[in-house]
């Protein structure tokens, strides 16, 4: 199987000047990335790194409970938020049809349609509730802690709405939850009545979970290939445990991202996918870095502040919107293009009418030629003004290669925690926001806390 190839020619002095890297710098740099690769070798499978197993786990129950679904339900909800539901709507965008809602159920080959309600938007929840038939409605509550506010509030909506409609001894016909194997609220609930568990390990964190049960339950009730996304992740594994130092993607990946920030001041990464399916890759790749590096203080304790704010774009329509920023703003990006080697469809631009001589140089040519030739004129006049960036090809977005690639900023991730020397598996930065809520809303515990905010 054809891997994924990652090119950083554009982040070097020979193509963007001054501020470009130097072989002396990546030289400079090598010994710690092999350090943190080492580290991060060592640490697989334990603490919070229990997402390197997952690639190995069989996905067999997981298919099976699929399987017995099939033709079962028009409509799955998956309920979840931050790494709880933005893998599978990464997973969704990049290997299901296209407008996937909007085909019959023929073409679904029994498969439900897909919403995810990551959110408490009354309105949205509203509208969708209001629009399902729930008798044909299956409901994936996922939450690894099971007692997130978001997810909580949205399951006993849900519930409720069921057991109106149906009744209670049907509500375990209709839900699914995925979350800790034994702490947390939703697994003493769906215990009780009876509702079909999955577990998310322990040692694997919400933002690293899309190859856990919290990604790949919806994603085989949907009819994606499961097991070839955790194929391209082990193919990815492998990779990572065999080359060293600045041979190693991930490394590579972690290595110029890092040297972008604390040698040139580039702090925001931008992820820019030259495809439609990749676009949710980008939102989920946000969430990854932004939680796992941004971090107050290091593992010594001391105070850092430090973390890349990463930003999701899409080529190439933000080329008509972003692209002035990126070369002629602050100087203060990095930028990786994410591109396709081959696009499954292949859409030819007719030829204009005579007379319409201005539109010529498209007709015959493809959008994938387009796509490409837009990706390769943004890359080139960025290196022009100075801009650098970096670019991962995809040979085509396929279950196998999106498990590589998800696996590969997942360890990208790791190694980068080990440069930056911050642990990158927790997230203290996001509990008071929590804890105000809490009091908000009036949960016993935290009435000291509300009395302040309201001062
Ligand atoms: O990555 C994380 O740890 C978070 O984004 C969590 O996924 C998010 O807060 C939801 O948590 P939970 O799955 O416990 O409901």
């Amino acid at each position: 199987m054809q891997r994924l190839a990652i090119d950083i020619e554009r982040c070097g002095a020979g193509a963007v000047g001054a501020r470009g890297l130097t072989d002396s710098m990546m030289e400079g740099l090598e010994p710690r990335l092999e350090q943190g690769r080492q580290a991060v070798l060592r640490a697989a499978g334990s603490g919070m790194m229990g997402f390197t197993d997952l690639p190995d786990e069989s996905p067999a129950q997981m298919l099976e409970y699929a399987r017995e679904s099939a033709g079962r339900y028009d409509a799955l909800i998956v309920i979840g938020i931050g790494g709880s539901a933005l893998g599978t709507i990464a997973l969704a965008t990049a290997l299901l049809p296209f407008y996937y809602n909007e085909l019959s159920d023929e073409e679904r080959e029994g498969h439900p349609r897909l919403y995810v309600l990551d959110n408490v938007d009354a309105d949205e929840t509203h509208a969708l509730l209001s629009r399902l038939n729930l008798e044909r409605t299956l409901v994936n509550v996922i939450s690894k802690s099971g007692t997130t506010g978001e997810s909580m509030a949205g399951y006993l909506i849900v519930r409720e709405r069921l057991e109106r409609a149906l009744g209670r001894d049907a509500l375990k016909e209709h839900l699914v939850f995925t979350t800790d194997p034994d702490k947390g609220v939703l697994r003493d609930i769906g215990s009780a009545l009876g509702v079909p568990l999955f577990d998310v390990p322990p040692g694997v964190g919400g933002r690293f979970s899309v190859l856990s049960p919290v990604g790949l339950v919806p994603a085989a009730l949907t009819g994606m290939d499961v097991q070839a996304l955790l194929r391209g992740a082990r193919d990815m594994a492998a990779w990572f445990t065999e080359s060293p130092g600045w041979k190693n993607p991930a490394c590579l990946y972690a290595g110029v991202q890092y040297l972008q920030d604390t040698a040139f001041d580039r702090r925001v990464s931008v992820m820019m996918p030259y495809s439609a399916r990749l676009r949710d890759v980008a939102d989920w790749y946000r969430q990854l870095w932004a939680e796992s590096l941004g971090k107050a203080v290091d593992r010594q304790g001391r105070t850092v502040n430090v973390g890349p704010l990463p930003v999701k774009s899409l080529g190439v329509t933000d080329q008509h919107s972003q692209l002035q920023l990126y070369a002629e703003g602050p100087d203060d990006k990095i930028i990786t293009f994410l591109g396709v080697g081959e696009f499954e469809n292949e859409v030819v631009i007719p030829a204009p009418e005579s007379g319409d001589d201005a539109l010529a140089y498209l007709g015959g040519h493809t959008l994938a030629e387009l796509m490409h030739a837009e990706q390769r004129g943004t890359t080139w006049a960025l290196a022009q003004r100075g801009r650098p960036s970096l670019t991962i090809t995809l040979p085509r977005v396929d279950a196998f290669q999106v498990g590589a690639l998800m696996y590969l900023l997942e360890m990208a991730t790791a190694v980068a925690g080990e440069l930056y020397d911050i642990d990158a598996f927790d997230q203290p930065g996001v509990e008071l926001s929590k804890q105000a809520t809490y009091g908000l809303m009036g949960r016993p515990g935290f009435e000291k806390l509300a009395a302040q905010i309201d001062v």
